[in-house]
């Protein structure tokens, strides 16, 4: 029983994990903001540490005790990266990557750090192929696409869970009802 709770909690952080990302979508040559937040009012912006790094772990850019760091950037992304600081003050550390290429696709994690607390966003971006930008009036349908996918394969994961630990719980409960037809018999 142990066994089948560990791995309910292991399927349930992997979704978490998977769901809880941020789809944006840029165009080879455009710009995009890929977007972290925190909630948190009270902390003085000089206790925040912000690191944001892409699906190599290589350094995009750091905003450390709110103030711009590119020292550590990877040179990938040396002019391609561009901080909103007059938004650190609403405790917004988007960031806009600018002439995207097709490699650019993929996760960006954004840690806020803080002496008490930390927290990690995930920020997918999906690159579309076509060089042309789409007009601007229509952002959100453009947004629309990859969310579904997100959506579909969250659910899949679900259903996937659910029946894999129906399918446990009846061979583990399987295999405790022999034991205890056979306990007699050794008695
Ligand atoms: C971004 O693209 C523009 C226009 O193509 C170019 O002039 C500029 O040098 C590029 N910047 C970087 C950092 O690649
Ligand atoms: C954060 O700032 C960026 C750039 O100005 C903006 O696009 C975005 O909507 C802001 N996010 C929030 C949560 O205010």
């Amino acid at each position: 029983m142990i066994v089948s709770w560990c791995f309910i909690c292991a399927f349930v952080v992997l979704i978490n994990k998977v769901c809880l990302q941020v789809p944006v979508e840029g165009f080879i040559g455009g710009s995009v903001v890929l977007p972290c937040s925190s909630d948190e009012r009270d902390l003085k912006l000089q206790d925040i540490n912000v690191l944001w790094r892409d699906k190599g772990s290589e350094t995009v850019y750091d905003i450390i005790s709110g103030k711009d760091s590119v020292e550590r950037q990877n040179p990938q992304y040396k002019n391609r990266a561009e901080t909103f600081p007059e938004e650190y003050e609403r405790r917004n550390f988007s960031i806009k990557l600018i002439n995207l290429t097709r490699t650019d696709e993929g996760e960006f994690s954004c840690f806020i750090i803080h002496s008490s607390d930390s927290k990690e966003e995930i920020v997918r971006l999906f690159i579309n192929d076509s060089t042309v930008v789409p007009n601007k009036e229509s952002p959100k349908q453009e947004n629309h696409e990859p969310q579904t996918i997100l959506i579909v394969i969250c659910v899949c994961i679900i259903i996937l869970l659910i029946s894999v630990s129906v399918v446990y719980f009846i061979i583990h409960r399987k295999r405790t009802q022999t034991q205890y037809r056979e306990a007699p018999v050794v008695n």
